[in-house]
């Protein structure tokens, strides 16, 4: 325990999957005391079992900046878990500064970050929440850290029922190659950031699996995985976006997800880093051990 932290750690969202993952990262693989734990989140009954541990639960809501003084009080470092406020822009930026600055009253000592790859002059309509937060965290009087998190592995369960019910996987990423890399591990990440006194200070980590495959090769993957074929077809931004209406999705959406396609096939999401293990000193989950965990969610989407 010499090298970890002595006061309070504190993770924020703590209810969410990430946030969760966290908790049992810093209790189970890290073993941080329960007693040197604070969550916060807006469901604190979600949190119960653990609260039955001895973590300190409180109810914090980024939207409600009179709740964060009592949720911070105390914190020594702070994860600052980034909200699911996707499709508003501009509303995740203000929710993450009213929390910055409830950390700067509460003298919290260092903010680690959930960021995403290479937010500046990304396609993506929510990279300038991100990079705002990280300009906002560089501008403040304590130590941060940033992890820009690579797409999850878990995020092809946004699509994969519709793509496995009609046999076809419409794309415009082109040849563009993701790096992605299991949540658990980003979250493993995150504990390990949290707790370490001098390993991870005002640094950005791009945290990413140890392999980046296109989308043809994520589909023969996750096809071999559920036993089913899955044909890759190449469409325009615009072809893609006006598909997705046609099935149902609001444009918005529609213009968001495409707009992670545009991403890939920027090559903005291909890069593969050493930051994980630079962070937790393992190696990340491999793309074929996911799967094979996950085969029968997979085969069942
Ligand atoms: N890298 C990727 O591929 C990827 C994919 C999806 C999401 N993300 C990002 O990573 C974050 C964590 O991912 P996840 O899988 O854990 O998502 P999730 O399960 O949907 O969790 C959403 C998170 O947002 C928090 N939140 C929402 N509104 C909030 C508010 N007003 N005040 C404080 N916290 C609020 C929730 O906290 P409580 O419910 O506990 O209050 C929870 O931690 C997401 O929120 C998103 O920013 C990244």
């Amino acid at each position: 325990m010499n090298s970890f932290v002595s006061g309070p750690v504190l993770v924020t969202g703590a209810s969410g999957h990430l946030g969760r993952r966290v908790l049992d990262h810093l209790l189970e693989t890290l073993k941080v005391p329960a007693g040197g734990i604070i969550a916060t989140t807006r469901k604190p009954a979600a949190l119960a079992d653990l609260a039955a541990l001895g973590v300190t639960v409180r109810q914090a809501d980024f939207e409600r900046p009179d709740t964060l003084a009592a949720a911070f009080a105390g914190a020594r470092r702070l994860l600052l878990i980034s909200t699911d406020a996707l499709d508003r822009p501009g509303v995740r930026l203000a929710q993450h500064e009213n929390a910055i600055a409830a950390a700067v009253k509460a003298g919290v000592e260092h903010v680690v970050y959930t960021s995403m790859p290479r937010p500046e002059g990304s396609p993506i309509p929510f990279a300038p929440d991100h990079l705002g937060t990280e300009q906002a965290l560089a501008a403040s009087p304590f130590g941060w850290t940033v992890l820009r998190n690579c797409w999850y592995f878990e995020n092809i369960f946004l699509s994969l029922h519709h793509t496995l019910a009609i046999g076809k996987w419409y794309t415009s990423a082109g040849d563009g190659r993701i790096a992605h890399i299991a949540r658990d591990d980003t979250a493993r990440a995150a504990a390990a950031a949290l707790v370490a006194e001098t390993r991870a200070q005002n640094g950005i980590y791009t945290l990413t699996g140890a392999e980046a495959f296109t989308t043809a090769e994520i589909a023969r993957l996750v096809g071999e995985t559920a036993g089913r074929s899955i044909e890759v077809v190449q469409v325009s931004d615009e072809a893609l976006v006006q598909g997705m209406v046609a099935g149902g999705l609001p444009e918005g959406v529609a213009r968001l997800f495409t707009a992670f396609d545009t991403n890939t096939r920027m090559g903005r999401v291909a890069a593969i880093t050493d930051d994980f293990r630079a962070l937790t000193g393992v190696e990340p989950q491999r793309y074929g051990a996911w799967l094979a965990a996950n085969r029968a969610a997979i085969a069942g989407a």
